[in-house]
């Protein structure tokens, strides 16, 4: 059974000096029976946050991370940094593709990093506007998972825990979420699309989140949908009430589908 998952992806936001307390304050107000909850602060804040949320049922992850282990990579940080940091790790963010220019080959490079470092991944793919527009968001995300996964094992990628996220990129950041019926159709799409690399059994075994504009007042739109599994949340998950709000919408979900134990 796939698990819930609501992943806080705080991008560059947050200091050493506030990280901890604002990582308290949501580990005691999204506490979600049957709900995986992760915060992923920057590379700076990462001890921070583990320190506030140890023994409390939040997980740390970090935001990328480089595709090898060490060397003359100036500013990078590699897997083994991150051991007793962070547990997950989120790979090919829209924003790192379009500012750091990742292309899917390197993202499927730092994917087998991650897994070999035992870091879990949370792989992003998504269409722009344009290519919405024109109708071509399967087939650009089918080719961004093709470009990551293919040749890789779906077994272990699956027993790695990897997670999909699903994040279209005209929808972060702008206020303009996708349609829960939208997230449910891509939801679907990557599945096929995974089948199609020869993933069958284990594509229904991979949770895909959406992600792009989230709140409390639109999480039910997409918890909703049996295909989506959780959310990874950018701008509300800054803030308690809304992140709150998320997760114990989250808890509902997990209950009806078992999960809550
Ligand atoms: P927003 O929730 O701020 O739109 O960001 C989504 C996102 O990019 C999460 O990774």
């Amino acid at each position: 059974m796939r698990p819930i998952v609501i992943a806080a992806n705080w991008k560059m936001n947050t200091t050493p000096a506030d990280a901890g307390e604002l990582a308290g304050t949501i580990a005691s107000r999204t506490q979600a029976p049957g709900v995986t909850r992760v915060i992923c602060p920057p590379f700076v804040c990462l001890a921070a946050v583990r320190d506030a949320v140890a023994g409390r049922g939040v997980e740390v992850g970090a935001q990328d991370v480089h595709h090898e282990l060490a060397g003359a990579y100036t500013g990078e940080v590699s897997v083994p940094m991150l051991a007793g940091l962070a547990t997950w790790v989120i790979l090919g963010h829209s924003e790192r593709r379009a500012y750091a220019g990742e292309t899917d080959e390197l993202i499927g490079r730092k994917l087998d990093r991650a897994v070999a470092g035992g870091l879990r991944p949370i792989l992003c793919v998504g269409e722009v506007l344009a290519e919405r527009e024109a109708g071509r968001e399967v087939e650009v995300v089918g080719a961004q998972l093709r470009g990551a996964l293919d040749g890789r094992d779906p077994q272990a990628l699956a027993a790695a825990g990897l997670v999909i996220a699903y994040e279209p990129v005209w929808a972060i950041g702008t206020g303009r979420n996708a349609r829960g019926a939208d997230a449910a159709a891509m939801a679907t799409a990557i599945r096929t699309s995974l089948a199609a690399l020869g993933w069958e059994s284990a594509a229904a075994e991979v949770p895909v989140l959406y992600g792009g504009s989230v709140t409390s007042t639109n999480i039910e739109e997409f918890l909703a949908e049996p295909g989506v599994d959780g959310a990874l949340v950018g701008g509300a998950s800054l803030k308690p009430d809304e992140i709150a709000g998320i997760c114990a919408r989250a808890a509902l979900t997990a209950a009806a589908r078992g999960l809550a134990s």
